[in-house]
């Protein structure tokens, strides 16, 4: 089962003024910032209540969220439920006949476990479980 929602995924150009907006403007806390080499993108963390939004700057063009920004310019990318196990949940959709981008879960920020399902199987919405790593 989808718990609640644990963060929103923005693509972003400027990863600066977007952290300005966010954190200045909004008043939303910067609580994790990184570089995750393996999906070529920075990510910013920044608190709203018990979730997250999250932005991301690609690394380079030539990565997702590259290719997404110029497909589609910056905005939402993904929304993001977290799960108590991921690696249930994905045999359970998949049982399901719900189409996986990932087949099982990867390590993403903050040691958590990140999987996505196709959009096509999600009404058009890139969707991300998260599985917290244990505090
Ligand atoms: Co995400």
């Amino acid at each position: 089962m989808f718990e609640r929602i644990d963060h929103i995924g923005v693509a972003v150009t400027d990863l600066e003024s977007a952290i300005s907006l966010l954190s200045a403007t909004f008043g939303m806390p910067v609580v994790h910032r990184e570089v995750v080499e393996s999906q070529g993108v920075e990510a910013v963390l920044l608190d709203i209540g018990e979730s997250h939004v999250e932005l991301l700057a690609p690394l380079s063009d030539d990565t997702p969220v590259g290719r997404f920004l110029a497909r589609s310019g910056p905005g939402l990318h993904h929304v993001a439920y977290a799960v108590v196990d991921i690696d249930a949940e994905l045999a359970r959709l998949s049982g399901e006949g719900v189409r996986l981008i990932d087949k099982t879960s990867r390590i993403g920020l903050r040691g958590s476990r990140v999987a996505f399902l196709h959009p096509a199987a999600c009404g058009g919405v890139l969707t991300e479980l998260v599985q917290e790593a244990a505090h």
